[in-house]
């Protein structure tokens, strides 16, 4: 057990999870669980960074433990907990702080585009620091592997640098870790906006399928799905809305899109689609219903976050100390 290679990964608590969160992420935290010794959290901290309802975030928090648990993470192997119940975090997101740099926090993509509108003068100085708050997480753990969504590449790579430069100043202290992005599912689209990423804030619910939709709402979602123009079904640079509908069927019946494409040649967008809906229904209702039931016990779901919690601290504060201590804090 102890031997094994670690990973950690994250989902924010806010707004509801969808087929672009399980596809891009939490479908491999479950596959990963097998081989790793495996930290998966719910970084309530992170969604902290805009305004959020207190009771909204509290129910949040326990819903994607449920999720987490119905999509297949297993207890006894995955250590499940909420980021802000081991304050080793924000600890080592300050000694983080005192590593990073004002230019490369300003260069980070989501950080602009989070800003876009109010504007970075108005936005939380946690909206900025953000990502070495998410480098601390993954440094805590000395993770090697973190499975995530395209999107959270440029984060990623922010922790590999920060880790690289406080060995560099303070003796080789941290594991420089690997990002893992999946093949197929690392960024599916909006539905009614294929250009656009299928985003928990997204104000269209068109645009996303929540993993606890029930099933003729995702059959009415992918029915009213964008098309592109033409008739095959094909996944072509000049058909964005038809590729991201081939990614999904891919990911969820585990095949590879060329595979998906042979099986719809010389069929047309109305087959496919009807098939898809039933696909998403079979891969997701499962879930959806595990959760449900979860959450109608939440003192039972408290209680695995709190273990979990005691878990991830007892490797967390060690590495905290070492960190510290190498900083002269001691
Ligand atoms: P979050 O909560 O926005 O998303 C959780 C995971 O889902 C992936 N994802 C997607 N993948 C494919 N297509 C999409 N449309 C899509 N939308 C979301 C994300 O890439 C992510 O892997 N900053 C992170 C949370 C975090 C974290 C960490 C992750 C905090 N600390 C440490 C890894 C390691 C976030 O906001 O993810």
């Amino acid at each position: 057990m102890h031997s094994k290679e670690r990973v950690f990964s994250g989902i924010q608590p806010s707004g509801t999870s969808h087929l672009g969160t399980y596809l891009g992420a939490l479908k491999n935290f479950v596959a990963l669980q097998d081989d790793y010794e495996t930290f998966y959290c719910i970084v309530d901290l992170h969604a902290l960074t805009t305004p959020r309802d207190p009771k909204v975030l509290r129910s949040s928090v326990r819903e994607i433990a449920a999720i987490y648990l119905a999509a297949g993470l297993d207890p006894s192997r995955a250590i499940i907990f909420r980021q802000s119940s081991v304050g080793e975090h924000a600890e080592l997101c300050w000694l983080m702080n005192c590593v990073a740099k004002v230019g490369e926090l300003s260069r980070m993509t989501q950080f602009k585009d989070k800003t876009q509108r109010g504007g970075a003068e108005a936005a939380s100085v946690g909206l900025y620091a953000y990502p070495v708050l998410q480098a601390a997480d993954i440094l805590l753990y000395n993770a090697h592997l973190v499975p995530v969504g395209e999107d959270q590449r440029q984060h990623l790579e922010l922790a590999r640098t920060l880790a690289r430069r406080f060995n560099n100043l303070y003796g080789d202290t941290f594991v420089v870790p690997e990002i893992m992005i999946p093949k197929t599912g690392a960024r599916i689209m909006a539905l009614d906006e294929p250009t656009a990423k299928m985003s928990k804030s997204r104000p269209t619910p068109g645009g996303y399928i929540s993993l606890l939709d029930e099933p003729d709402e995702i059959r009415r979602k992918i029915r009213r799905a964008k098309t592109d123009s033409g008739t095959e079904v094909t996944a072509t640079p000049d058909k964005p809305a038809i590729s991201n509908l081939l990614g999904i069927y891919a990911g969820l019946s585990n095949r590879t899109v060329p595979e998906v494409e042979g099986q719809y040649r010389g069929k047309g967008y109305g087959d496919f689609k009807k098939d898809l809906a039933e696909v998403v229904v079979e891969g997701l209702s499962p879930i959806r219903e595990r959760a449900l039931e979860l959450l109608d016990d939440p003192r039972e779901l408290d209680a695995l976050l709190e273990s979990g919690a005691e878990k991830a601290r007892a490797v967390a504060r060690p590495v905290l100390r070492d960190a510290a201590s190498r900083m002269g804090l001691d």
